[in-house]
């Protein structure tokens, strides 16, 4: 047996005590060892199935067999780039994002993280608009570094570094009109992600994404959008913009880009919002990004996406998923208040943090790993890997119905607690 509780111990007193208590306290006390498909196995061999997904990480599922072939390849020629010499890598996959992405989004920056392709996006929308004002969104999440954290929409995560980045706007997510009020001819860009994940799972209205769109060619001003959690076929379609038939002109991707097996954030833009790198093609590097592993294995990553048609099975999937957790809904209503979602990114709202942190302990003592999203944690989010199976979606629901059942006579007893 694996001494899980020494290894909390260890983790609060070598990386994060808070946290390491958080986990004693919700009873998470196992330890990752590995994973195939939907499910990840423990040192003890147990497994559980997994709805967190890594926070969005395993699209194509755990340790998949052509992913990490392409990266043991890749490993034994060439891991890291010289700087210096062309990185063929690199390229392809330019050109490979180019050849997916909607529209005429053409050139790729890459870096390591989705908060850094974030910071990239914005600063990219500043020096090519020469303005300096960011339009961004209430619940919104887009990482954790400076100018990221400033565009996100939530307070408790904001407060103790401020002052933030100037100049930035926040207005309601999902209202078009809200922009239409604050856009002007100083606005460099709006940022917002087609679907908030971090915000509960926050699907806008139709003709939201296309009145951004019309708001900022308007005004001259240049659309972010922040696809590092909806892209790569999460929602059913391989990038979340393609639903609403608009074309930004920089998206942001990250996470699942990396196949599961490495990490990789690029923003891919359109040839109008990249002339200034004509003149100033050092305005922004980073040494790690675009390094030929990521780059390899974020192609093989798009191609096993591409090829086992995951945005359809994840479209076909998520609404089964859907249904069924509607269906819970009807049976506990004082439990669960509402279940949204597109694809397989699903939210399931609970009336108070206290019944979903109970949910998330229950669901895990039966072998299902469920979060919470940041930004508003009355949401249970249900992010699976795509290739997840419809038996085990089924497993998924038992183990909900069980914990829902072992939860409402709770209810009140948690929402006053
Ligand atoms: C929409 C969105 N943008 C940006 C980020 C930040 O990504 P990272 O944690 O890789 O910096 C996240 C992370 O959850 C995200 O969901």
């Amino acid at each position: 047996m694996t001494d899980a509780s020494a290894l909390i111990e260890r983790y609060g007193h070598f990386v994060n005590p808070g946290l390491a208590r958080a986990l004693r306290f919700m009873g998470m006390e196992a330890v990752e060892k590995t994973g195939h498909g939907a499910v990840l196995v423990t040192e003890d061999g147990d497994e559980y199935l997994d709805c967190a997904g890594g926070y969005g990480v395993f699209v194509q599922g755990y340790q998949h067999p052509r992913i990490v072939a392409k990266a043991h390849a890749q490993l034994d020629t060439m891991a890291l780039s010289s700087h210096v010499l062309l990185n063929r890598p690199m390229i392809d996959l330019a050109e490979e994002l180019a050849r997916l992405t909607p529209g005429d989004l053409q050139y790729s920056f890459f870096c390591n993280s989705g908060t850094e392709a974030v910071e990239a996006a914005l600063k990219f929308a500043r020096i090519q608009t020469g303005r300096s004002r960011i339009i961004a969104t209430e619940g919104a999440f887009h990482g954790k570094s400076m100018g990221a954290l400033s565009v996100s929409g939530r307070e408790i995560y904001q407060k103790p570094f401020s002052p933030l980045v100037p100049d930035i706007v926040h207005v309601a997510y999902g209202d078009a009109q809200q922009i239409a009020e604050v856009i002007d001819d100083r606005t460099a860009a709006v940022i917002v992600e087609p679907i908030q994940g971090e915000g509960g799972v926050v699907i806008p209205p139709d003709d939201y994404l296309p009145r951004i769109r019309e708001l900022c060619d308007t005004y001259g001003a240049l659309w972010i959008a922040d696809e590092v959690q909806t892209g790569i076929g999460r929602t059913g379609r391989m990038f979340a913009v393609e639903h609403a038939g608009v074309i930004p002109d920089f998206l942001c991707l990250a996470k699942a880009l990396g196949g599961g097996v490495v990490p990789i954030g690029a923003v891919v833009a359109r040839a109008e919002a990249w002339t200034f790198f004509d003149s100033a093609p050092l305005i922004h590097t980073s040494t790690f990004g675009g390094n030929p592993l990521a780059c390899a294995i974020a192609q093989e990553a798009l191609r096993v996406t591409a090829e086992e048609r995951l945005p359809e099975r994840a479209a076909n999937l998520g609404s089964y998923f859907l249904q069924s957790l509607a269906d819970l809904q009807r049976q506990f209503p004082e439990v669960i208040t509402a279940v949204r979602g597109r694809g397989l990114m699903i939210g399931v709202e609970v009336p108070g943090a206290g019944v979903g942190g109970a949910i998330i302990s229950e669901l895990f003592s039966r072998h299902v790993l469920a979060v919470y999203t940041l930004n508003n944690e009355k949401v249970i989010r249900l992010i699976p890997p795509l290739v997840i199976t419809p038996a085990e979606i089924d497993q998924v629901l038992v183990a909900f119905r069980e914990s829902l059942g072992v939860i409402r006579p709770m209810v009140n007893d948690l929402l006053e607690g």
